[in-house]
């Protein structure tokens, strides 16, 4: 053999080896690509507020439930943004320049969204509001803006009618000072809060509808917190001590606060019919013992799922209103129920 017949011969079996090392190598970026994760950054208001510490677990949880669902790899990124709109601006930045696909907010301060709005849109990466809700307007600004919520009017209504149930089943139980009139006190989120108005309106405005008559004692503010609510409770008992008979809480948490205040005074027992929002760990826990007559379940799987799939079909370019059925136009509200004393008897 020559050599010019050896050179070619190596040629000829080189060149098959070269083309499927090409293939080899076209075919493998393809897979790695399509097996890309998904990058979610999630910032959230506070994460010592109970229930949002709650939506964020729930939201771990949900991220690795949709992975296997939709067999997507996804990466989920949470910050706290400890109730500083300046800290929660700096950490959607920060996912902006990380190249996250989609971002999820839970506004510190509900009226500023457009400045988030505009600096994702000139990224074009999709932004999912939750929990606390932007004006329209702001979500108008760009059509890959969505808000994963609840509605306030439902809570509020599901809890007046918890203690509107409770009056007319033992009205002389509830009513002690039998003047016909419940007395009650009412213990507010945050002022700026969607929820916290329309919450209280329904509530009232429930019971009212049932028939029964009230009379407001007093009004305060706990910001959705244990403390302060504690803090007022205990004023609350200074001035009216046993004539309080209902207290209305906008959410859990401070209806812990209040049942705290109460055992303080050893007032629990025969105490105020108490209510609350959220379905929190430690509520049901108070209805099972009988310190609180129930609570309306704000279902924080249910909304973390809801999250996660608009934000993985807008990852995936999806229309997200045909995966989410929850989803109409840009606003998801979840669904609450009830829980009380005569579910868990
Ligand atoms: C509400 C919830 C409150 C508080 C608040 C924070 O939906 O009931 O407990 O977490 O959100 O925005």
């Amino acid at each position: 053999m020559n050599k010019l017949k050896i050179t070619t011969a190596v040629y000829m079996l080189l060149i098959p080896v070269a083309v499927l090392i090409i293939f080899m190598r076209v075919r493998d970026t393809a897979v790695i690509k399509a097996e890309d994760p998904i990058k979610i950054g999630v910032v959230i208001y506070r994460g010592d507020d109970a229930f949002i510490s709650s939506l964020a677990v729930s939201l771990d949880k949900e991220a690795k439930a949709v992975e296997e669902e939709v067999g997507r790899k996804i990466i989920m990124n949470i910050a706290d943004a400890k109730n500083s709109q300046g800290s929660e601006n700096a950490q959607v930045d920060a996912f902006i320049s990380g190249k996250y696909d989609v971002i999820c907010v839970n506004m510190v301060d509900r009226t500023v969204a457009s400045s988030i709005i505009n600096k994702a849109k000139e990224a074009d990466i999709p932004v999912v509001f939750f929990n606390r809700e932007p004006v329209e307007e702001d979500l108008l600004i760009w059509d890959k803006t969505f808000y994963v919520g609840t509605d306030a009017k439902e809570a509020g209504t599901m809890e007046g009618q918890i203690v509107a149930d409770a009056y007319l089943e033992n009205p002389d139980k509830i009513d002690k000072n039998k003047d016909g009139r419940i007395q009650y006190v009412i213990m507010e989120g945050e002022e700026v809060h969607q929820d916290s108005l329309i919450r209280t309106e329904y509530s009232c405005k429930t019971i009212a509808n049932a028939g029964i008559e009230m009379q407001r004692l007093a009004r305060g503010v706990g910001n959705w917190m244990r403390s302060p609510a504690y803090e007022q409770m205990l004023l609350w008992l200074d001035a009216f001590g046993d004539s309080i008979e209902v207290v209305i809480s906008n959410n859990d948490e401070m209806a812990m606060g209040i049942i705290e205040a109460l055992k303080e005074h050893n007032m629990l027992k025969d105490g105020p019919l108490i209510v609350g929002i959220d379905g929190g760990k430690d509520a049901i826990e108070e209805i099972r013992m009988g310190n609180m007559e129930g609570t309306v379940v704000n279902d924080a799987d249910g909304q973390a799922y809801t999250i996660v799939k608009i934000a993985w079909a807008m990852a995936e370019g999806k229309d997200p209103e045909e995966e989410v059925p929850e989803l109409n136009g840009k606003y998801a509200y979840i669904p609450h129920y009830t829980i009380t004393r005569k579910d868990i008897r």
